[in-house]
């Protein structure tokens, strides 16, 4: 094992908690539900039943409506953490459990596509095959619950109110809808934050956004976190391209799965056929060159060059022509001296390399970028991506989120946010598996290669 290798062994050994993973210690102290996603992947190189007890612990917390929550709270004790379970409420929805507590939103739906990577590395496994016949129903439910809960004109593209769903929190792409929020500060519960006590001010959202998050929060909890006022009163209300994006290769995910063991696929394919063409016509943005996400409240795309704009590579919606568009843009950002992949667009005056997801460099995204370029066969585009976030890495450290202009992140000592953090050690573990003989490989979501 080479040190990166073993590094990224270390850190997942640290953060797992007897039978789920932490993100990173002391500022995430519970399981978050996409990051278990890439976790699992990770863990798949060391432990497998590490990588499987993973899923299970997300999955114990889903909701009888489907809805698997963003965060689980394992521990109740925990304190380092707001907003903590009492705080969400969960209780609120007859149908969350009630062990273990959890928060009332959900955040993109990556389990279908990872079930499918395990499937993938382990076709063989007993242990894997028996898993994920448990797991198949459960996540397809999750499924079904965006379809019935978020969709409810029917169009194939599902809504976010809250941008923790999104799984980007305070990218600019919210903050039309956030400014539109008039809070009444009798009405706002009184809080302390605590991610300022453990990170860089600088690096956190402010706290007018943080007051607007809650008034979100609280909007949820007034209706049950699945209610149809949160459609109906919900200033922020956005069919997001990430979350749109990783749910259709989930859809496709569980298709080739489903057809494998002989399942039912009928009511995934339905889903698929309208979600696919739906994003295609109403997510696409000529006069931008990329996806965008659609501000439903608003009634208007969001005009924004984002990370979530690329991810529809790894789901495969973009046609020929318009990948060569993203797969043109990410070159021209590396030949500008940008690492790859900025999570905002770095032209914008709101771009903001430091902050959160303002324009740093994301590890979960990056590697869905990566397999998404494979898959349309810009392979040395695919490389660099590849190539940068292992050099951020083991120059500056296994963080959350990394300085984006190679001119900066060369004076720094370290990256931003939280350290030795769990999906960054993941992606970079499975990022190490493809290998320089990977470049010649192309990857289908046919066939469901990784
Ligand atoms: C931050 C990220 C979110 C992630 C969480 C735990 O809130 O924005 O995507 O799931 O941290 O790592």
């Amino acid at each position: 094992m080479d040190q990166l290798t073993r590094e990224t062994a270390h850190i997942l050994e640290q953060n797992w908690r007897n039978g789920f993973t932490v993100p990173t210690s002391k500022l995430y102290p519970f399981q978050w539900n996409w990051d278990a996603g890439f976790t699992s992947i990770g863990h798949a190189y060391f432990h497998l039943d590490y990588a499987l007890r993973e899923l299970q612990s997300l999955f114990s917390g889903q909701w009888a409506n489907g809805m698997v929550p963003h965060i689980i709270f394992h521990s109740e004790n925990e304190t380092t953490y707001f907003p903590n379970h009492d705080f969400w409420a969960a209780e609120v929805n007859p149908g969350a459990p009630g062990k273990p507590k959890t928060s009332g939103i959900t955040q993109p739906p990556v389990h279908g596509f990872v079930l499918e990577n395990l499937l993938h590395k382990f076709p063989d496994n007993p242990a894997v095959l028996a898993f994920v016949k448990d797991l198949f129903p459960k996540v397809v439910q999750s499924h079904r619950f965006f379809y019935i809960y978020r969709d409810p004109q029917r169009e194939g593209l599902c809504f976010t109110y809250h941008p923790w769903e999104s799984g980007r929190d305070n990218s600019p792409i919210w903050d039309e809808s956030l400014a539109r929020i008039v809070i009444d500060y009798s009405q706002l519960p009184a809080y302390t934050r605590q991610d300022t006590k453990l990170a860089d001010a600088a690096e956190r959202p402010t706290t007018a956004q943080y007051d607007r998050y809650v008034y979100l929060l609280q909007l949820g909890k007034n209706n049950r976190y699945d209610g149809p006022g949160i459609f109906a009163e919900s200033p922020l209300l956005v069919q997001d391209t990430l979350m749109n994006a990783v749910l259709i290769r989930s859809n496709q995910s569980l298709i080739h799965i489903g057809q494998r063991f002989g399942w039912d696929t009928g009511e995934l394919q339905e889903w698929q056929q309208q979600a696919i063409s739906r994003f295609r016509e109403k997510l696409w943005n000529a006069e931008l060159g990329t996806f965008t996400s659609y501000d439903l409240r608003g009634q208007h795309a969001i005009p924004h060059r984002e990370i979530g704009g690329l991810t529809a590579l790894f789901a495969q919606i973009p046609n020929t022509e318009q990948a060569t568009l993203l797969n043109d843009y990410l070159r021209s950002l590396h030949q500008r001296g940008y690492y790859l992949c900025p999570s905002f667009d770095v032209d914008s005056p709101l771009f903001d390399s430091r902050r959160y997801w303002r324009g740093p460099i994301w590890s979960p995204t990056n590697w869905l970028v990566y397999f998404g370029l494979k898959n349309y066969g810009f392979l040395d585009t695919a490389a660099i991506v590849r190539a940068d976030l292992l050099e951020l890495v083991e120059k500056l450290g296994f963080y959350e989120y990394f300085e984006p202009q190679k001119r900066l992140a060369q004076t720094l000592t370290t990256g931003y946010g939280g350290n030795h953090f769990s999906w960054t050690a993941a992606c970079v573990r499975d990022l190490l598996q493809e290998g320089e003989g990977a470049r010649s490989r192309k990857s289908e979501v046919g066939s469901g290669k990784f």
